[in-house]
């Protein structure tokens, strides 16, 4: 006989969440098989994830520990290179949700395991610098939006007329970091099955020509050059 599993409380925030945006949380267990099944990619600190409805970011907290876990592991002897690895691991998760108290939160809990996780392996604080730059990289990344209209939201939840737009960052040599911008709608490849989501191949971003602000500037910086 099958075992219906009932979600938990901390999966649940209330009914009216259910039943207006689809609100259950997936319990931890279920997040680390599901992020078992790519392991290695988990532990790139390069590979990109996109959680589409992400919440408070379920999927995304475990990815950025087991990335942050390897960076510790390889850069034991290095914090220099581990505060660069450590931005680089940060610039690669991406999340959308519809619900701007989520979106919030999300951001709060991936800055809080960058900061301590920094904290435990440095044996020292971030720098301002380098905190300002993964707030940056967050706020950029974890996007309130609509992943099916492809739409930023307002407060309520309703399309507004800006497209979400996704900042790739990529580390050029050995401090510069790279931002080019896409429209969300630019980075769905269209397939037999549907859509999935992934990088541009560098021919073609040539092709197309798609990203719609480039810049160039050191990794502590990102934000230099504003929103
Ligand atoms: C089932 S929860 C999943 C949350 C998280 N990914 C997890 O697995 O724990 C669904 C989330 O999708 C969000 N959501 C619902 N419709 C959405 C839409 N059209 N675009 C983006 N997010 C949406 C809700 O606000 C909610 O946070």
């Amino acid at each position: 006989m099958a075992v219906k599993e009932e979600n938990t409380p901390s999966q649940i925030k209330s009914r009216e969440r259910v039943a207006e945006r689809g609100e259950v949380f997936t319990a931890e267990r279920e997040v680390n098989a599901m992020c078992d099944l790519v392991k290695d990619e988990c532990l790139r600190a390069d590979s990109r994830f996109l959680e589409p409805a992400c919440g408070d970011g379920n999927f995304l907290a475990v990815i950025l520990r087991r990335k942050l876990g390897e960076l510790r592991r390889k850069y034991a002897m290095s914090p220099r290179d581990y505060e660069k690895q450590a931005i680089v691991a940060i610039g690669s998760l991406y999340g959308v949700d519809i619900m701007n108290d989520n979106v919030l939160a999300c951001r709060e809990r991936l800055f809080a395991i960058w900061n301590e996780e920094y904290t435990a392996h440095c044996k020292a604080d971030a720098s301002d610098e380098a905190r300002e730059s993964a707030r940056f990289i967050i706020s950029r990344n974890i996007v309130n939006g609509n992943a099916l209209t492809l739409m930023c939201v307002d407060q309520d939840g309703k399309d507004t007329s800006a497209p979400i737009v996704f900042s790739e960052w990529t580390l050029i040599g050995s401090t510069q970091m790279q931002r080019s911008d896409y429209t969300m709608a630019d980075l769905l490849i269209y397939n037999e099955e549907g859509t999935f989501f992934a990088a541009l191949t560098e021919e073609q971003k040539e092709e197309g020509g798609v990203f719609l602000r480039r810049y160039i500037t050191h990794y502590k910086k990102v934000q230099e050059y504003g929103e």
